[in-house]
């Protein structure tokens, strides 16, 4: 594989850079801080079975006029990418986005609008050069409207079902999309929030993801155990989504 991790130098990004560059894929990282990805690519080199160099790009989701040249980095760097994961995303608790509207207009654009537009920038690009891979992190917190992440959940929401509809549309023509939807995982973006019962982490998320690209599969719930929590949120009438606080 020639995998760009957009987001791989955090939480479960990270762990999926990891793994592959330990079982020999060329991997190219992208994220916000020039820093960061220095370091985090020189740890990659480090773990690499032919200690291949590792490439960077700065990409920002909240400046898309950047995305083109950042996967035109990528390409020189691999020599054509075949698979793209994005982890990056923003969060804030509901109580900070209810306080501040900006906050909510940044956090939708950058979960969803701005992040459909890479993915459009990626599908154009792998259909051109006959297909690939494109693995994206929504969240189970897009399955159901829910308290305690409205604003959150409804960007993920949408980005589930574009995930879906994309698989639908170009699985055919060589395009193989997985939707990634954790559970609560144990990461920077949940540090100081309390850790409910089946709380994963991140080298169990990157075993499931790396797995699942394997198998090309269209959807996956990590840890697994997810799936059948989700199906029974699902299935709650109404009624019971007011009273409950989950
Ligand atoms: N942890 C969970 O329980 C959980 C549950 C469900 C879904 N998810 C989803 O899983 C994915 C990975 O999250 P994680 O838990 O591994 O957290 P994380 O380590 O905080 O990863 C999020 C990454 O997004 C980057 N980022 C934030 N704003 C960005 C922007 N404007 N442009 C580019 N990159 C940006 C962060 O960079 P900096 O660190 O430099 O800010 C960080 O590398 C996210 O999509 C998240 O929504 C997480």
């Amino acid at each position: 594989m020639k995998a760009i991790i957009f987001g791989g130098t955090t939480g479960m990004g990270r762990a999926i850079a990891r793994r592959l560059a330990e079982r020999g894929d060329s991997v190219f990282l992208m994220g916000l801080d020039t820093d960061d990805l220095v370091r985090s690519a020189a740890d990659l080199t480090e773990r690499h079975p032919q200690r291949a160099e590792v490439g960077y790009a700065v990409c920002d989701l909240e400046k898309p006029d950047g995305f083109s040249a950042a996967l035109d980095a990528a390409d020189a760097f691999l020599g054509e990418f075949d698979a793209v994961i994005v982890t990056a995303a923003m969060y804030a608790t509901q109580d900070a986005l209810e306080a501040d509207v900006d906050l909510v207009r940044r956090l939708v654009t950058v979960n969803y609008a701005n992040t459909v537009v890479f993915c459009e920038h990626v599908r154009k690009r792998l259909l051109a050069r006959g297909g690939g891979h494109l693995v994206v992190f929504s969240s189970v917190a897009g399955d159901r409207g829910r308290k305690p992440v409205a604003i959150y959940g409804s960007s993920k929401a949408g980005l589930s079902i574009y995930l879906e509809a994309l698989d639908h549309k170009f699985n055919a023509a060589g395009l193989a999309v997985t939707c990634v939807k954790p559970g609560f995982v144990k990461t920077g973006m949940t540090a100081g929030l309390k850790p409910p019962p089946f709380a994963g982490e991140p080298d169990q998320v990157a075993r499931d993801v790396v797995d699942a690209m394997d198998r090309r599969k269209p959807l996956v719930y990590t840890p697994g155990i997810w799936a059948l929590v989700m199906l029974v949120i699902r299935s709650l009438p109404r009624f019971v989504m007011r009273k409950i606080g989950f």
